[in-house]
């Protein structure tokens, strides 16, 4: 949920620090602060809000120093004002943090009650109080980091920097992502890879529960016992420039248009179009002797996932159990031995998946993971990685990442009904040439933008809208109601067409658009009962359908959107490109922050 960042270097860092944590403003923008030593004194800068602000700060009151610590923040504990900001001091100790501390609440009664005052609302400003009050017991900076770690209870990526010591960081992993970086004589901390790219690609990724000391010319790692871990150098193959938006508005206007090159990067990457068959893919488990499959993810990738589950249960004939990962994780569910589990995530670092992904390693269930960052803690975690190749996702609202991932599911869903047997080499010859088809569906639907455009305006004078879809135009149906609150704040729900009379029919009236997600299928004449039942009661219906659809359709429609006539297969990918069109333009009507909505980070590193 926060950036943090931490450099040992030859020259001023700050200026290399707000860099970095540029590269991290994805993870959260509450506020963001840098701390330096220089000349023996411990000095900081803070600010609200964006990193902006704080660069103006520093051009105004620059910090000079050759070792600093900075952070950009995402509220957990205390509101988003300066002084929540980190870094935070106590003495001769600067503290930047990401995660919780579950056990702040009694550290902070323990060390008030030693006379510690606290500036703060937050529970990093306790771990500072309890390293300097071990430096007042006399231990030596890294003795006294690593006695304060060990009372610590819960999340936590953590650099701290103490005054008179111009060449130490210590840095410690418990969860949320911390990776070292190894330089030229310097030597630099940061929540991932890309936020060092501008000074290094040979990257240390620390494991839960390292804690290591940082100087320009070693890195040192250390268990929660203190014994020395070797941990590997790689080379990360993050992406080394600094992603721009082009000539677009927004990074989410410039993702949503990507879209279809990156499905086609991504299909490739799982299907011989050539030879119409999906890959070999190594895989821990054997798709021919499961019998269920456990999918967990959060949020967008969780929709991702609900729609994949008629696929693998379509197609493959397995049975798939799908659960929102924060559910999956304490629900102590009894796993079938004959199982595998599939996380699916795009930063790789959510940690309520990571954590089902960890309960079912501990009931020895075969781990994949769907991700679009392979360095990601949960990548790494897993027996088997299936890539999303869509490139960084900075905008918060996921959108090439989720048609990415179903790309992947829709390959893998193929991949298993074929190891399975249910489907023959000519149906899978079909089948691979329609999900080959896809790139060119989503162009097409991309040129539907200023039909949309018009349609988002109008979106923008409503409170409330209810989108509703069948089979897999279900969970796209949720998705998007999320894309739609998530970046305009206005209130949106996804249901099931059949489920409306069940309920949310009392909802309707004509100030409630019931925006219906409809491709010609099999069901389609059950939707349209549903859109006359929504009609009968005066509400503004907007469908999203095909040429035969709109004609078969028999309602007074407030606006039809049109897509291609698609195979049933690929419908979700393709009408996932309008619905977050529609929310992106009612965004922009709406005059919010598209690619930082508020309240909002890109990736969930806790609880
Ligand atoms: C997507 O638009 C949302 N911003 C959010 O729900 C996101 O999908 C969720 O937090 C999961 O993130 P992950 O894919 O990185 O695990």
């Amino acid at each position: 949920m926060c950036g943090i960042v931490g450099i040992v270097g030859r020259g001023d860092v700050a200026p290399l620090i707000v860099d970095a944590l540029k590269r991290l403003e994805y993870r959260g923008y509450d506020s963001a602060g840098v701390a330096t030593l220089d000349g023996g004194q411990l000095d900081r800068r803070r600010a609200q809000g964006k990193l902006v602000n704080l660069e103006r700060k520093l051009k105004e009151e620059p910090l000079g120093g050759r070792i600093g610590i900075g952070h950009t923040r995402w509220a957990t504990h205390g509101v988003p004002n300066e002084t929540n900001a980190h870094p935070h001091f106590s003495h001769d100790v600067a503290i930047v943090h990401n995660g919780i501390i579950e056990n702040f609440a009694e550290l902070r009664t323990e060390l008030m009650a030693d006379g510690y005052e606290f500036s703060s609302q937050t529970d990093t400003e306790v771990v500072a109080h309890l390293v300097a009050r071990e430096r007042k017991n006399g231990a030596e900076p890294v003795a006294a980091a690593h006695n304060a770690l060990k009372r610590l209870q819960g999340a936590f990526a953590i650099a701290l920097m103490f005054r008179g010591e111009d060449d130490l960081l210590v840095a410690a992993r418990n969860g949320p992502p911390l990776a070292v970086g190894h330089g030229e004589g310097e030597m630099y901390l940061g929540s991932d890879a890309v936020a060092l790219s501008p000074f290094t690609d040979v990257i240390t990724y620390l494991e839960d529960g390292d804690w290591a000391t940082v100087r320009r010319d070693r890195v040192e790692i250390f268990d929660i016992e203190g014994r020395p871990v070797e941990r590997s150098r790689t080379k990360a193959r993050s992406t080394s420039f600094m992603v721009d938006k082009g000539n677009h508005r927004h990074f989410m206007e410039k993702e949503i248009h990507e879209q279809p090159e990156v499905i086609g990067h991504t299909l490739a990457h799982y299907l011989d179009f050539v030879g119409g068959k999906t890959k070999d893919i190594a895989l821990p488990f054997d798709f021919a002797k499961l019998d269920r499959l456990y999918i967990s993810a959060c949020g967008t990738a969780y929709l991702a996932g609900s729609i994949a589950k008629y696929w693998f249960e379509r197609y493959a004939r397995l049975a798939v159990d799908i659960d929102i990962a924060s559910e999956f994780r304490y629900r102590e569910m009894p796993l079938s031995p004959n199982s595998a589990a599939l996380f699916i995530s795009q930063s790789g670092e959510t940690a309520d998946t990571l954590a089902s992904l960890r309960y079912c390693r501990s009931a020895g269930v075969p781990i994949a993971a769907v991700v679009n960052v392979q360095e990601s803690t949960i990548a790494r975690e897993s027996d088997a990685i299936f890539p999303t190749l869509a490139g960084p996702e900075i905008g918060v609202a996921s959108t090439k990442a989720f048609t990415c991932q179903l790309s992947v599911l829709a390959s893998l869903a193929i991949r298993a009904a074929v190891e399975r047997g249910f489907v023959s080499p000519e149906r899978e010859r079909e089948l691979v040439r329609e999900l080959s088809e896809t790139p060119r569906f989503a162009s097409a639907a991309l040129k539907l933008d200023r039909q949309i455009e018009k349609l988002a305006r109008e979106l923008a004078q409503v409170k409330h809208v209810l989108y509703l879809g069948r089979d897999t135009s279900f969970p796209l149906a949720m998705e998007g109601a999320l894309k739609l609150k998530e970046i305009s704040y206005i209130h949106a729900e996804g249901y099931a067409a059949g489920e409306l009379k069940h309920g949310p029919i009392a909802l309707i009236d004509e100030s409630m658009p019931v925006i219906v997600i409809a491709p010609h299928d099999r069901i389609f004449d059950k939707t349209v009962s549903n859109m006359q039942e929504v009609a009968a009661r005066g509400g503004k219906i907007i469908l999203i359908t095909d040429t035969e659809g709109a004609r078969r359709a028999t309602i007074d429609a407030l606006e039809t959107i049109i897509l291609p006539t698609v195979p049933e297969l690929i419908a979700p990918i393709v009408y996932a490109v309008p619905i977050q069109m529609l929310a992106y333009f009612t965004a922009v009507f709406m005059g919010t922050d598209v690619d930082q909505p508020r309240n909002l980070a890109k990736s969930v590193t806790v609880e």
